[in-house]
């Protein structure tokens, strides 16, 4: 198994401005975190060029993006590229939130173009994907987590896919209050990691399951977040609300720093 890190990623969402960001990183470099631990944030796109600006001898942070375009470039008013914020310095953006599928209309098939622009423009995709809760009441969870990986990534080639990370978000989850039980999660990451070892065969290689980080997200915070970290199946967590403010991130690194060391 080649998966020895483990992330803690922040999605701010429709939060903080350039300046609000700066004095965020400002308490929060200070910190120090065992070497086996990245912390990646996903500011709104304005606060990236300050987010980045704050990261100077900090290997263990990087910056990505909420989102990017499924075009290159073009009369495309109001969109950025996936090259667009690699120019910037991010390092990888979230494809796919369920947000993003539900409150701007993104489908699978558009996700599938935004995952091509960010492998084209070297950006690692998190793609995001979830079931809702009536899809989970009447056992639909491995149909649905399958149609959305085999429709988004099934075509990529075994170099593309291998650049890949995961995140499972259960739509009930989400911003509830009310995170899965790992359980539950596990069984979820397990349906996945069964689907790209089974799509992506290669002899002599590791298995395609057992080397994507994949990332658990839904109400994650400090009071939940430690049985995560025990889960071999669990390479890490994004974080939502509870990435906002610079109190619940310490005691989320402290969490993880008294599990690893
Ligand atoms: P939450 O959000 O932690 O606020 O539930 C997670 C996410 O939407 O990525």
């Amino acid at each position: 198994m080649n998966r020895p890190l483990t992330y803690l990623v922040a999605n701010w969402k429709l939060h903080m401005t350039g300046k609000e960001a700066k004095n965020f990183f400002r308490e929060l470099l200070p910190l120090s975190l065992p070497s086996s631990v990245r912390l990646w944030i996903a500011p709104p796109y304005t606060a990236i060029p300050a987010s980045i600006s704050c990261m100077a001898n900090t290997p263990f942070l990087a910056i990505g993006s909420q989102n990017v375009s499924m075009h290159d470039q073009g009369a495309y008013t109001g969109e950025v590229s996936a090259a667009m914020v690699r120019a910037e310095g991010c390092l990888f953006s979230l494809i796919g939130h369920s947000e993003r599928r539900t409150l701007f209309s993104e489908t699978n098939a558009t996700i599938k173009e935004k995952i091509k622009r960010a492998l084209d423009a070297r950006l690692i995709p998190i793609l995001c994907i979830g079931e809702t809760i009536e899809e989970r009441e009447q056992g639909k969870t491995r149909v649905v987590l399958e149609e959305m990986l085999d429709t988004t990534i099934g075509h990529l080639s075994f170099r593309e896919a291998r650049k890949l990370f995961l995140a499972y978000e259960p739509i009930w989850a989400i911003g509830s209050g009310r995170a899965a039980d790992v359980e539950v999660v596990s069984e979820a990451h397990l349906i996945c990691r069964q689907y790209l070892s089974r799509k992506w065969k290669r002899e002599g290689e590791e298995e395609m399951g057992e080397c994507i980080p994949i990332l658990y997200g839904g109400s994650v915070n400090p009071s939940n977040l430690a049985p995560f970290l025990d889960c071999k199946q669990i390479d890490g967590a994004l974080i939502g609300g509870a990435s906002l403010k610079i109190e619940t991130m310490r005691q989320l690194i402290q969490l993880v720093e008294d599990r690893l060391t």
